[in-house]
């Protein structure tokens, strides 16, 4: 008895230590395959630290492994590991490794053919620098369930053999260089469990869609916007019945939608086929199953009338036809379905008027049908709605009163009601305090303008011009920050406000003969009496039309604003955003943008830069600040809208910013050329002398106007030459100025403290100094001058000698001959006169003493002289 318990407990034992002992070393198995794939990684980031053998192996604990219940390695996910190198089959080892998730590292490598070895059912190399094309070989990787090679820069035919891949459910092939003609490919035909297909934003892709592509009935998603697609939109799409997702936008598709298009795809979300060549009539079969919630057919050629059977659509979010040749009655229906919160119909030929039962569009928030032949009056309904933020119905016929309630929205912010027949007096505004731009323009307006105009908080456009208003100007409007200010053509009298004449706003103030006001025609009596002589009146006059006349510069360049409720958040802190040009596109897709990738290498100075594309293909470059917090964002705003306000050929425009709780991030213009920093850091520093000298004309003048011409006045506080950036013209515009006002005063001090590498910019008193000064800028503007006239790196001029390049140009000078010898050498010597004048220009800008330096308005002038020498 004691002896048989005794044998089965050796025998227990004995099993479970051969057990132990087999599947320790299948462990360690996986762990050296596992350490070999990561010998031929690069890990710069330590990311994979934790692959090691000296610590107890065990590789189902590592970082991204994932093994099923036996210990078995069965999924690698590597994704945002920031790995480089190279991908070995090693890895393939793993014989039950059956997903590999390398998306968003720097993977610069061609297509890795070589995983074709393992039994792989899901590769995600998403996001990372590959290239090259698919080899035809693709069809090796059997197993593969999704494919995703998105976001990389793969070119060349899609191949054939990839719809060997028969299990297919995910083939992601967005945003690359793929080329060629799809249209006859086979690849569809066998890729009959095909879910999701994206071929979006491959730009170079030239065909027709591919009729099989309607065969694939297990299909949720087609992704193709902006992929070079002409032709018709295949009739045999109306067999997928299970299609969620169609987004055809931006391609070159010609031809209509059948009218019964939408029958089969009953389980239709998302419908997409704006900017494209298509005509014809509305698709009227696409509301089925009521689950169609966004609905595009923007700039097209459509025609026709939209069926009032629409209206039940019940889950529509986002309506957008604008820009066809729609035409009749627009539904009445779709103004108040319970869901809408958008409405885009400008640029159509639309009838009908907007019903009072617009209130019961509870989610309304965005509505623009200008250019279109509504009638009817304003309804009262309008008021109802709480987030409205942007209602636009000019060039209608709408006529009669407008309720007292018009703009009680409590987040509106655009109301553009210009060119109707509108009539009676305007309503004071008493709720809407996020009012940016209001527009009553062309109307049949009496009364006065209303006071309470002067206390919406943020108000910077305001057109009432071609009216019948009459009264004077409320003095109060000069508290507000206004950007333009159109009052012309009505009947308005008495003293205009001092302060609408001369700075910002621009204001348009003709066509009310009987205004006074110094320098206008009619000066108020009491001033007469001052005057002595004709003349100074007829200069201040010259001087006022100049001012409007930048004005509507201004107002041609675009200047538009548009204010975003600060309703949204992301991630865990709230976060604000003000656009002062209408983006369009979501905090989050900026965000998600800005990633290493769209990083710029030294970019500016303290704070990373990044270019992101807009959805609509421009570019923008938005720089990340860090927020200390030492203002308020109602302060920051009104520091920005400063800054917004800038407009000057030679200045980057802003476009807006966000901020939140650890940052602040400031759009910016894109400009296509880099910075001058950029180029001088080139080792083959090339720029011809002409081009040189109208880098520095406009530099000079952007940074003139800055101290002079804009009020209030500005110091730009960084000048250097990487914070001058070239359009493809090579015209300088200047950035990152006036951070100051934005990081405030400490933070500043320590960032720009902190930078040694660009402090040979700073002037020498700068250190003793705290206050900044005019003079410093015009030092820092010096060292630029020197950098264009000799070809040298500001802070080390010659390579192995750590001199600056004021030092080495004033060393060098005091040799003889030393003018001539710190020229750049790739000039051609027939400028060397001219070169010599801006030596002598930027010699005396860097001048110790800052009461030597030159005005900046006298350098411009000094620069200007030396182009007419021709
Ligand atoms: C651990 O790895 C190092 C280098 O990769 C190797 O030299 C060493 O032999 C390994 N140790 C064990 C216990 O495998
Ligand atoms: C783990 O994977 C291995 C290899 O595919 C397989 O033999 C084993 O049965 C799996 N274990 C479980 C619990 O699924
Ligand atoms: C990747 O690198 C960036 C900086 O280059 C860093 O911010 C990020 O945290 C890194 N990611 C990981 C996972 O190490
Ligand atoms: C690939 O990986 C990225 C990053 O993890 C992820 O966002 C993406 O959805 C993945 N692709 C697919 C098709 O699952
Ligand atoms: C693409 O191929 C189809 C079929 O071969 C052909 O009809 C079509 O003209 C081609 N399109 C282009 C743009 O080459
Ligand atoms: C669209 O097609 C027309 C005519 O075929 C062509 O002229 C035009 O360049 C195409 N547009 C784009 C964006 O491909
Ligand atoms: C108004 O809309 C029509 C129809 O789309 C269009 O032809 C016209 O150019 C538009 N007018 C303006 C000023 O945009
Ligand atoms: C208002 O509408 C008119 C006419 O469509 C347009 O010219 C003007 O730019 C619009 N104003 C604003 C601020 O959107
Ligand atoms: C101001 O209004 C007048 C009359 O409507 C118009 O002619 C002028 O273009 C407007 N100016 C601006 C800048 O909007
Ligand atoms: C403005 O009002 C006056 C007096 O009511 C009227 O005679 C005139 O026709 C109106 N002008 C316009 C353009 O409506």
């Amino acid at each position: 008895m004691a002896t048989s318990i005794f044998i089965s407990i050796y025998l227990t034992i004995l099993t479970v230590s051969t057990l132990m002992s087999s599947s320790s070393s299948a462990l360690e198995e996986q762990a050296g395959v596992l350490l070999t794939f990561k010998s031929s990684l690069d890990d710069q980031m330590g990311s994979l630290s934790t692959w090691s053998n000296t610590t107890l192996v065990h590789p189902c604990k590592w970082v991204g492994v994932t093994c099923n219940t036996s210990s078995v390695i069965t999924s690698l996910s590597l994704q945002s590991f920031n790995l480089s190198g190279e991908i070995s089959p090693s890895v393939c080892k793993l014989q039950a490794l059956f997903h590999l998730n390398l998306a968003n590292n720097f993977f610069n490598l061609p297509f890795p053919l070589q995983l074709s070895k393992c039994t792989l059912q899901s590769l995600n190399l998403s996001s990372n620098l590959i290239w090259g094309t698919i080899p035809d070989e693709v069809s090796l990787f059997g197993s593969l369930k999704m494919l995703d090679l998105s976001r990389n820069h793969v070119e060349g035919r899609i191949p054939d053999t990839l719809g060997s891949l028969k299990g297919l459910q995910v083939l992601n092939l967005g945003s690359n260089f793929f080329s060629g003609n799809v249209s006859s490919s086979n690849m569809f035909r066998n890729l009959g469990d095909l879910v999701v297909l994206d071929l979006s934003d491959n730009p170079f892709l030239l065909s027709e869609i591919p009729i099989e592509i309607g065969k694939l009935e297990k299909l949720e998603q087609i992704l193709f916007q902006r992929s070079g697609f002409h032709g018709l939109i295949p009739e045999s799409f109306k067999g997928l019945h299970g299609l969620e997702i169609l987004d055809l936008s931006g391609n070159n598709l010609t031809g209509g939608i059948g009218l019964a298009f939408g029958l089969g795809l009953e389980n239709l979300r998302f419908f997409d086929v704006s900017s494209n060549r298509l005509s014809g009539s509305f698709p009227t079969g696409v509301c089925n199953k009521r689950g169609l919630t966004q609905l595009s057919l923007h700039t097209n050629f459509f025609t026709g009338s939209i069926p009032e059977s629409f209206k039940e659509c019940l889950n529509l979010e986002r309506f957008q036809v604008q820009n066809n040749g729609f035409l009749g009655n627009f539904p009445n229906g779709l103004w108040s379905l319970p869901r809408i919160r958008l409405i885009r119909a400008e640029n159509n030929w639309f009838d009908g008027e907007i019903p009072n039962s617009i209130s019961m569009a509870t989610s309304l928030e965005h509505v623009q049908m200008d250019n279109n032949s509504l009638a009817g009056r304003v309804p009262t309904g309008l008021g109802l709605l709480s987030g409205m933020y942007r209602f636009s119905v000019s060039s209608n016929r709408l006529y009669g009163d407008l309720p007292p309630n018009f703009c009680d929205s409590p987040v509106m912010s655009i109301l553009n009601l210009s060119h109707n027949s509108l009539s009676g007096k305007i309503p004071e505004l008493t709720k809407c305090r996020k009012l940016v731009s209001l527009s009553l323009a062309g109307n049949n307006f009496v009364g006065e303008i209303p006071n309470s105009f002067a206390k919406l908080p943020v108000l910077t456009y305001l057109d009432l011009s071609n009216n019948n208003l009459t009264g004077s100007i409320p003095q109060d409007l000069q508290n507000l920050k206004l950007a333009l200010f159109n009052v012309s053509f009505n009947r308005l009298s008495g003293k205009v406000p001092l302060s609408l004449i001369t700075g910002l706003p621009a204001s348009f103030l003709q066509g009310n003969p009987d205004l006074c006001g110094s320098g206008l025609p009619n000066s108020c009596s009491y001033e007469k009496s001052k005057r002595f002589s004709g003349r100074p009146a007829k200069l201040t006059w010259i001087l006022i039309w100049v001012a409007l006349a930048s004005g509507v510069m201004l107002v041609a360049v675009g200047f538009f604003l548009m204010y975003r409720s600060s309703k949204k958040k992301l991630h865990s802190g709230s976060w604000t955003s003000v656009f002062f040009y209408p983006l369009r596109i979501s905090e989050r897709d900026l965000m998600a943008g800005m990633d290493e990738k769209s990083a710029v290498n030294g970019g500016g100075t303290f704070g990373k830069v990044y270019i992101v594309r807009l959805p609509s293909g421009e570019f923008v470059a938005v720089k990340k600040l860090m927020n200390s917090g030492s203002l308020s964002f109602k302060a920051l705003k009104s520091e920005i809208k400063t800054l917004v306000k800038i407009r000057h050929r030679n200045i980057i425009k802003l476009l807006g910013f966000c901020y939140w709780e650890d940052s602040i991030l400031l759009i910016y213009e894109f400009m296509q050329n880099w910075s001058l920093g950029d180029m001088i850091y080139k080792l083959d520093f090339q720029l011809e002398w002409s081009i040189r000298l109208q880098i520095a004309i406009g530099a000079a003048q952007g940074l003139a106007y800055l101290h002079k011409d804009y009020v209030p006045r500005l110091l730009h506080r960084n000048f250097k030459s990487r914070n001058i950036l070239l359009d493809k013209n090579f015209e300088p515009k200047l950035t990152d100025f006036a951070l100051d006002l934005i990081t405030g005063e400490a933070v500043f001090q320590s960032m720009i403290g902190s930078e040694s590498v660009s402090c040979c910019y700073v002037a020498p008193e700068q250190g003793c100094s705290k206050k900044a000064t005019e003079e410093m800028d015009i030092y820092s503007f010096g060292v630029v001058l020197l950098e264009l006239v000799t070809g040298r790196h500001a802070e080390k001029a010659e390579i192995d000698d750590s001199l600056d390049v004021v030092k080495w140009v004033r060393r060098k000078i005091n040799t003889t001959n030393g003018a001539i010898q710190v020229l750049d050498p790739k000039i051609s010597i027939s400028f060397q006169e001219r070169m010599l004048g801006a030596l002598d220009i930027a010699l005396r800008c860097t001048s110790v003493l800052p009461e030597k330096r030159p005005k900046m308005i006298d350098v411009v002038r000094l620069l200007q002289s030396l182009d007419s020498k021709k």
